[in-house]
């Protein structure tokens, strides 16, 4: 007989700080008072994903600890740019954009120690048309500034991370055909670029951590770009992952 019911798992609306340990019930989705709301459940059948683990197309889920001073060959640098937003033999880029106006841009931030084997370290602007990479600013004050407003003055495990993308969205481009809807579908874009970025990094042997944990303005500041045309939505973190190599090596 089907699942009816779900009184009993529902959780109280107060506690809305646990509903992650749940799907989220249809009651708070319609923003319902009713704790009683009586649900029949369809089980799915043909679960495909396998449960224990052996999926090749499992997520692994985001790092936790980056391997100090990785060295990262510049073909795999090269290949995830490409691969994660560069412009294809057919115009279109890895990830959709409403009306391909691709509001949304990356800034890579090479950090010194993780990238001193490419001897490419400094903070660019990818060109996905073009494929290169515009000079920002070298790794001297000026980036320095920027690493710390992204990932604070204390050093922590993130701190060994190889590179960093921030994305940017340019909201003249976002907002000129598409008014305030635009807004929403530059950051669904950016949504969109950190998972082809994370399932590319995953493929080439690197980790990521998606990183909001920075304040706008002091990164603004950093790069020198006004946050009310150009606001900084989201970072991403790249590198080897240490368990990963602690768990190959043992
Ligand atoms: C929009 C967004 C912002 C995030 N910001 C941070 C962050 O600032 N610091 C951090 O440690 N993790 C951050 N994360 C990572 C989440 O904590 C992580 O994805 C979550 O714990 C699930 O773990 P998993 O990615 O390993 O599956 C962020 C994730 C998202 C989607």
């Amino acid at each position: 007989m089907m699942d009816v019911g779900v009184t009993s798992q529902s959780p109280n609306v107060n506690n809305i700080e646990k509903l992650h340990l749940y799907d989220i019930p249809l009651h708070v989705l319609q923003n319902s008072c009713r704790l009683d709301h009586p649900l029949s459940q369809i089980p799915l059948q043909n679960y495909s994903l396998k449960k224990n683990g052996t999926d090749k197309n499992l997520r692994k889920g985001s790092a936790k600890f980056f391997y100090p001073n990785a060295a990262l060959p510049e073909e795999t640098l090269t290949e995830f740019l490409h691969g994660s937003f560069g412009e294809q033999k057919n115009g279109k880029r890895p990830y959709a954009s409403a009306g391909a106006l691709y509001p949304a841009s990356v800034v890579l931030v090479a950090f010194e120690d993780g990238m001193k084997t490419i001897n490419r370290t400094g903070v660019f602007h990818y060109k996905a048309k073009t494929h290169c990479l515009e000079n920002i600013t070298d790794f001297s004050e000026g980036a320095e500034k920027i690493k710390e407003a992204l990932l604070g003055r204390k050093t922590h495990q993130y701190s060994d991370a190889s590179f960093a993308l921030i994305y940017l969205i340019n909201l003249d481009v976002a907002l000129y055909k598409y008014r305030y809807r635009g807004y929403r579908h530059a950051i669904l874009e950016v949504g969109a670029m950190t998972s082809v970025a994370e399932r590319n990094a995953s493929t080439l042997g690197l980790s990521s951590l998606i990183w909001s944990n920075f304040s706008d303005y002091e990164l603004s500041s950093a790069l020198g770009i006004n946050p009310t045309v150009t606001p900084i939505i989201m970072s991403q973190l790249f590198g080897i992952d240490k368990r990963n190599d602690e768990k190959e090596q043992s």
